[in-house]
């Protein structure tokens, strides 16, 4: 059975770049959807996401484009669009015609860039959170890019009966269940976490913006340790997909609750959990890499022959049709 490419391209807030990217005055190309976008940073700092064509004469803005000030300057005849799009001089200093770059939706939040994409061309239906992460003292980033559905990085959390078979989570249940509203949802799951031959406490919390963005926080109480793993899932084209993903670790009291942001740390700590995050990278990137290897040769099976012990996976689909538009 082969993937299915001929699954539309769900509609939300979708990463094409880390902000880390983007210095001022950077341009890079990037791809969402099957089409490729240029994404570039002014002077000043905004962001801004075009199609890739000048409407002059079509050359890609990606291939030798460059920022001047506010302004994206094409290589081919030199015509300057100001930040909101408008074409406001030629490379022969005469009138510019009356054309603007095709813009996008864009919005910088948590470390990523994110574009709006719509079946329907509709504007931004819902908006993403900053959430705070002033406690978090080192961010590691990376990227995949892999073959499958766009659902399987979402449904992934959901799916408790893989927590011990990949990633030696045992007794993984949820202490908060499946709950879902508009374009978010929210899981907790508690689980012993085997490092090596110990086993050790940790509760998940999973929050999702759509499909194209999710905070997954993690405590282990006896460690004293908070992990957060933003993950930014784009469908680059037909059965593709590229996650982006950003790692943190802190220190804190070790109270209950996974949500609850940790306080600002003394130096040690913020020293100590810079150390950690660096050392728990392999760990993670190996929780990751196990996840991708699956989803890379899995089939999407409409009808799953689901089991006792799944988790909430038939809740999880019903809420994420809300994000592909009806045939
Ligand atoms: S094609 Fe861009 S300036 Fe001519
Ligand atoms: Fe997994």
């Amino acid at each position: 059975m082969s993937m299915t490419p001929q699954v539309p391209f769900p509609d939300g807030w979708f990463a094409v770049a880390f902000s880390s990217d983007l210095r001022p005055g950077r341009v890079r190309r990037s791809r969402i959807a099957g089409s490729e976008v240029v994404v570039y940073r002014t002077r000043s700092g905004l962001v801004r996401v075009t199609d890739p064509h000048c409407p002059h004469l079509g050359a890609h803005l990606g291939h030798g484009g460059r920022v001047e000030g506010e302004r994206l300057v094409c290589p081919f005849h030199g015509f300057a669009f100001d930040a909101d799009g408008t074409c406001v001089a030629t490379g022969y200093g005469t009138r510019p015609p009356r054309t603007a770059l095709r813009l996008r939706h864009s919005q910088e939040a948590n470390g990523f860039v994110f574009v709006w994409q719509h079946h329907a061309g509709l504007p931004p239906q819902w908006e993403l959170p900053c959430l705070s992460d002033n406690a978090y003292p080192d961010t590691a980033e990376t990227s995949h890019c892999f073959r499958g559905h766009p659902d399987d990085p979402g449904e992934n959390s959901v799916d408790l009966g893989h927590f011990a078979q990949v990633h030696r989570i045992t007794g993984a249940r949820p202490v908060h269940a499946l709950t879902t509203d508009l374009h978010r949802a929210e899981l907790t799951v508690r689980g012993r976490k085997t490092f090596g031959r110990h086993g050790l406490g940790a509760e998940i919390s999973y929050r999702y913006w759509g499909l194209g963005f999710t905070a997954i926080d993690t405590h282990i109480p006896r460690l004293r340790i908070r992990g957060r793993v933003l993950n930014a899932v784009t469908v680059t084209s037909p059965g593709q997909l590229q996650m982006r993903t950003r790692i943190s670790t802190a220190l804190d009291s070790g109270r209950a609750d996974s949500r609850r942001a940790p306080t600002n740390a003394p130096l040690w700590d913020r020293l100590l959990a810079t150390v950690l995050t660096r050392a728990g990278q392999p760990q993670y990137l190996r929780d990751i890499r196990q996840d991708i290897r699956i989803w890379h040769h899995k089939s999407y099976l409409e009808r799953p022959r689901l089991a006792e012990g799944d988790g909430p996976i038939t809740a999880w689909r019903r809420w994420t049709r809300q994000f592909y538009p009806t045939t």
